[in-house]
């Protein structure tokens, strides 16, 4: 069953070179379940795509190359670690072509932020390399690959409003009337490790003063409907919250700058440290996203609004 449109690409002549922009996520409800066997957690999650773009281009070549530029330019390693290489491979591998292209990346989402940047970039690769490759595959093929690289880039593939179970790669969308919510980002200096932000919820849990569970997202469904901010806002939650605060505690002081700004609602994004706040319209996020960069309490501050569409050749 295709929840998604496919697009109707199959008869093109093949492009010399491919433009793919992808979203970051931030998650509206991050309800963590027990460390399965395999070493990751099951979900109840809630995604959600936001106005904070990479780009992927992909030119024929005749080996398989990166190079990249902007944010974390010189940090990211883009050798066979990178996730774009291992995307690009994986295509390859399933649709039986050579893994043969130029891949250049252009990077604003932070690095190890919560915000999914490698997953992104990864899901923009499959759409940019199947493209450039003629493989034809369908949005919920792409998918399928996607899941072998890492939980969120499914849901990267597709984009809007989404719930994510399993480890979170089992995707499928939140049907709500069209609305626009408006973000503040506070991305911070540094990362947070995703596994160890999970270790570090694990360990907290073990304790006697374990964190609560962030519970069903039936709220939040209820909320997304009534396309109200003051209704979404109590509604948002997020399990690996307490876990990050323990490993960065300085966060405190930036979810508590958003919330004397006039947020709405003040949370982690995913493992974090990015945190984010609701906004009422686009004005009332210029204001608070003003009031934050002033309180000095992360590296940079941006506005965003959600949901957008997932990576698409543009
Ligand atoms: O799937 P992905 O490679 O992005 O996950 C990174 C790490 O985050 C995993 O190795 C695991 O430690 C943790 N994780 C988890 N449970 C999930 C998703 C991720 O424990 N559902």
């Amino acid at each position: 069953e295709a929840w998604w449109p496919e697009d109707d690409d199959k008869d093109r002549p093949l492009p010399s070179s491919v433009k793919v922009r992808v979203p970051a996520k931030i998650n509206l409800h991050l309800g963590v379940g027990p460390l399965r066997r395999d070493g990751y957690h099951e979900l109840h999650t809630v995604y959600h795509a936001i106005s904070l773009y990479d780009e992927v281009t992909a030119r024929r070549g005749d080996t398989l190359t990166l190079t990249m530029e902007g944010v974390g330019a010189g940090s990211l390693a883009l050798d066979d670690s990178n996730l774009i290489i291992k995307a690009a491979r994986a295509l390859a591998e399933s649709a039986k072509v050579p893994a043969h292209a130029r891949l250049h990346l252009r990077k604003s989402i932070p690095l190890a932020g919560g915000l999914a940047g490698g997953s992104a970039d990864a899901a923009a690769t499959l759409i940019a390399c199947d493209a450039l490759w003629g493989t034809g595959y369908s949005r919920e093929d792409l998918a399928r690959i996607a899941a072998t690289l890492g939980s969120d880039v499914p849901f990267l593939i597709h984009g809007g409003t989404a719930l994510g179970t399993g480890r979170g790669e089992a995707v499928s969308p939140v049907l709500a009337r069209a609305y626009t919510w408006h973000w503040v980002v506070a991305i911070a200096d540094g990362g947070l490790s995703t596994p160890e932000v999970y270790r570090e919820l694990d360990r907290l849990r073990l304790g006697a003063d374990a964190p609560s569970a962030a519970g069903s997202p039936d709220a939040l469904f209820t909320a997304l409907r009534q396309r109200d901010p003051a209704v979404l806002a109590p509604t948002l939650g997020n399990d690996l919250q307490p876990a990050a605060l323990s490993l960065r505690p300085a966060l405190a002081e930036t979810l508590d700058a958003g919330t004397k700004a006039g947020a709405l609602a003040a949370l982690v994004s995913g493992s974090g440290p990015t945190c984010v706040f609701l906004a009422r319209d686009p004005g009332h996020a210029a204001e608070v996203a003003a009031a934050v960069e002033a309180a000095q309490v992360c590296r940079t501050v941006q506005v965003a609004h959600g949901p957008v569409v997932g990576a698409r050749v543009i």
